[in-house]
């Protein structure tokens, strides 16, 4: 969704600027803008459109020159895609510019107000009445000296704008009364101070900066912060004093970077045996025959007394959800229940005293999944997280997690995080089977066939080219099935979901043996299936579905154990899987449909990194 960089310091900020909106240009966007204080006057350059076809050309007309400025990615919430609702915008006096990521739900009353007392507007958008209102308490507040903020005015007008605003922010602004100056502020909307040296930055999301600095400040909700070239101060809105704590980002500029891949999507799906050691990594714990966590923060005692989880997430995180229900409820014998985030938090599910919510999000910031999280803490109930993102506001928010250590995920569509987050469940279900009934011998079987997972991508990634194939076969086809049963039901759905987000092939994931029931009528000689039939303990009855299919023209690409040649006879094409423990399976059968979806997308010619209407980060409810 929508990205803010800004950049305070002795160097020219446009090109800076310009890096950073392109570093979030994975987010998903559909304008960019950037305003400089130059010469005491704000100058703004803004354009719908790709940053490269649109803002940086216009930069190349029109240049602007200044050391300090503030840009932006848009995803259109309030007013279309165009040139003059992208952002920044400038109050009434076009003395004051704003980026703004969020929504600002009271934005019709408070412009109303404003209307009244003789304001024009040029966008549609709520952005631009919330640069008006600080405009106005900027105007009020020059001069005086008050307690927020020290002695700025500009930081002090932030506050007292955003004590009216209902809604949800993270926000970048400028003025051209205060020169060396940029003001930010957060709430439900990341935001961090990247610190440098004679230089300091404020960034919706780490990958924007990391160029230029590792060390970081999370900023808290309702955190303002007022930051210059040589210093920062951070206020809170609510309790007048903020928690400031310096982090290290743990990735590099390159980890961040494409290298030598054509898209991330598929540079990231190369790093799924490193980014499945890095999840294993120090976890294991063979003599124990168990797995170890160092930031659970719960008691032995403690995770002995649950006897409920409720796992929430959103999109594919949903789908390791399901996965994670198979595993934890077969290894720790714990009832589990999977819920939509955004369902979860609005239909009053009954949790017993000893249920824990557990909530899975490769970005740490998805709002839907971010709000089920402070349900179930609010409801008085241990709320867990397995994150990507460090330090990221999920990761915060939970009273307990394990990171999956994949590294930055640029691509939208998700997935090393997948296999990352399929990797953390299997452990966690060893680790709470464990103080149950799970007996050591099939604990370090599970645990053996984990630490053999790399090596079983790696075989399968040197599948790349015979999958491509199998991929252009189908191309054109323009309905899928994706079919599973057990675990490899919601690799079916997962396989569906990659298709039809960077494809824009209509797909749809169901478990295999559903079919009879309704969908097998959609199926014709024209409608291919692909089958996870893999050989567990549900191979014969996924067979007989399959057959099914058969008999109605449909043609089948198989996803089968290796050795399988029965499977030859009754499918198209056949994908083969090493062999593996049924718990397995949902990690090793999801790369080579990634595979599959990257490379149909890729001859239909998609934006795979950048599909449309998709942002990386989902942070509006
Ligand atoms: O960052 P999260 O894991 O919380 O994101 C949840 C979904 O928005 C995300 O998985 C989305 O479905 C991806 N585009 C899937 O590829």
């Amino acid at each position: 969704m929508c990205g803010i960089i800004g950049f305070v310091g002795k160097k020219s900020a446009a090109p800076i600027l310009l890096e950073g909106l392109r570093r979030l240009e994975y987010r998903g966007y559909d304008s960019a803008g950037v305003a400089l204080l130059d010469e005491g006057s704000v100058l703004i350059r803004k354009k719908k459109g790709k940053i490269d076809e649109g803002l940086a050309r216009l930069l190349k007309s029109e240049p602007v020159a200044g050391n300090l400025g503030i840009g932006h990615t848009r995803w259109a919430t309030h007013g279309v895609p165009s040139d003059k609702n992208s952002h920044p915008h400038l109050d009434q006096s076009g003395k004051i510019a704003v980026v703004h990521n969020g929504v600002i739900e009271n934005y019709d009353a408070l412009k109303q107000r404003l209307l009244k007392a003789g304001h024009t507007f040029k966008s549609d958008t709520d952005t631009e009445v919330l640069a008006h209102l600080i405009g106005v308490h900027y105007e009020k507040r020059h001069g005086q000296n008050g307690k927020n903020g020290g002695e700025n005015p500009l930081t002090q007008a932030v506050c007292d704008a955003l004590r009216e605003v209902i809604g949800t922010y993270g926000l970048a602004v400028i003025c051209a009364g205060q020169p060396g100056t940029i003001v930010g502020a957060r709430r439900g909307s990341p935001l961090i101070i990247g610190i440098g040296t004679g230089e300091n930055f404020l960034a919706s999301d780490a990958n924007a900066i990391v160029a230029h600095t590792k060390k970081v400040v999370y900023l808290s909700d309702y955190d303002v912060a007022t930051v210059t070239s040589d210093r920062f101060d951070v206020l809170n809105l609510g309790t007048d004093t903020a928690t400031v704590q310096i982090s290290n980002l743990e990735f590099s500029q390159e980890d961040a970077a494409r290298g030598r891949h054509a898209h991330f999507m598929l540079k990231e799906i190369y790093e799924q045996p490193r980014a499945i050691e890095n999840a294993l990594r120090g976890r294991v714990d063979a003599e124990g025959a168990t797995a170890k966590f160092g930031g659970l923060n719960m008691s032995v005692s403690e995770m002995r007394s649950i006897d409920r989880i409720v796992i929430a997430a959103s999109g594919t995180s949903w789908h390791a959800a399901l996965v994670g229900e198979y595993l934890i409820e077969e290894l720790a014998q714990i009832p589990v229940e999977v819920e939509f985030a955004h369902e979860f938090c609005y239909r009053n599910c009954p949790l017993e005293k000893n249920t824990v919510l557990l909530v899975l999000s490769q970005s740490g910031e998805t709002a839907d999944t971010l709000a089920a999280l402070r349900e179930a803490k609010r409801r008085g109930h241990r709320a867990l997280a397995i994150v990507n993102v460090v330090g990221s506001t999920i990761a915060r928010e939970s009273d307990g997690g394990i990171y999956m250590h994949a590294g930055p995920e640029i691509g939208v569509a998700s997935t090393k995080a997948f296999v990352s987050t399929l990797a953390v469940l299997s452990l966690l279900a060893v680790h709470l089977g464990r103080m149950r009934n799970l007996p050591a011998r099939r604990a370090l079987e599970i645990l053996h066939a984990l630490e053999a997972v790399p090596k079983q991508i790696e075989s399968l990634l040197t599948q790349n080219n015979s999958l491509k194939k199998i991929a252009k076969k189908y191309a054109k086809a323009e309905d899928f099935f994706f079919l599973g049963r057990g675990y490899t039901f919601p690799i079916a759905l997962e396989g569906a979901l990659k298709l039809k987000e960077i494809s824009y092939i209509h797909a749809e994931g169901y478990s295999a043996a559903e079919m009879k029931h309704g969908p097998i009528a959609l199926i014709d000689k024209n409608t291919p299936t692909v089958f996870l039939v893999p050989q567990d303990s549900m191979y014969d009855k996924t067979m007989a579905n399959l057959a099914m299919i058969r008999a109605r023209q449909g043609p089948i690409i198989a996803l089968a154990t290796e050795g399988d040649q029965a499977i030859k006879k009754v499918a198209n094409d056949v994908i083969y899987l090493p062999k593996a423990l049924e718990p397995i399976y949902p990690i090793i059968a999801t790369v080579p449909l990634q595979l599959f979806a990257y490379h149909i997308a890729a001859a239909r010619g998609c934006d795979v990194d950048k599909p449309r209407n998709l942002a990386k980060s989902v942070t509006v409810e």
